[in-house]
């Protein structure tokens, strides 16, 4: 008999399974677990040419570090939000979208029952402990039609999922590393956010938490 390998026993240690959060909306578990050094490592190479930093929003500044790659990047700052070509700190475009990011999420939000999703951006966000993210809706993308695809990396959190208005009350949702987020359809402009990060060791990454949010935007 062939012996599991390690992420194999790791998956069961860990009990992953998908999570359905309303429709169109499902926690697919550990779907990134197979090739997070993969992710990290690429991660990594983002980071160096457009390296993570504090947005300010015209409601203050970001606890969670972000920078983005692809054809546009998410940015912020008093005067609001837009999608851009170009990184404002560095003057440049941002980062390609690399492959293994692109093929992750067109396989997850098909995985979904979104078959044919084209990610042309993808947010990087960094949480260290006590980073955290108020209830939002992602609303910045020119296409509602496709899916936002959500993978969390390191650190475990808890995912604010409300409904369709601010006022309803947010499930908590436990994402740990590897677990894939995908929300669309009727779900795509439910409003999300993340609960303030604990602290904590996660071996590939230390103390942090990385997710990376790939939309349809330009
Ligand atoms: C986001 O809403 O952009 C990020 C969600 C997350 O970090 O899980
Ligand atoms: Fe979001």
């Amino acid at each position: 008999m062939t012996p599991p390998d390690p992420g194999t026993l790791d998956l069961f240690a860990g009990a992953a399974r998908d999570v359905p959060l309303d429709e169109g909306a499902v926690v697919l578990g550990g779907f990134a677990r197979g090739i997070d050094k993969a992710l990290l490592d690429t991660l990594a190479d983002v980071e160096r040419d457009a390296p993570f930093r504090h947005l300010v929003t015209p409601g203050g500044r970001m606890s969670v570090a972000m920078t983005n790659c692809g054809a546009a990047g998410w940015v912020s700052d008093r005067n609001g939000y837009r999608y851009d070509p170009i990184d404002p700190d560095s003057g440049r475009r941002w980062p390609a979208m690399p492959d293994v990011f692109r093929d992750l999420a067109k396989s997850a939000a098909a995985a979904a029952g979104f078959p044919g999703f084209t990610p042309d951006a993808c947010l990087l966000n960094r949480y260290e402990p006590a980073a955290r993210l108020s209830l939002h809706q992602d609303r910045n993308e020119r296409d509602f039609g496709s899916p936002i695809v959500s993978v969390s990396l390191g650190l475990p959190a808890v995912f604010l999922w409300g409904g369709q208005t601010r006022s309803d009350r947010p499930r908590r949702v436990p994402l740990v590393h590897g677990d894939v987020v995908v929300w669309g359809g009727p779900a795509r402009l439910a409003f999300h956010g993340v609960h303030p990060l604990a602290e904590g060791h996660h071996p590939l990454t230390g103390n942090v938490r990385y997710n990376l949010t790939f939309r349809h935007a330009v």
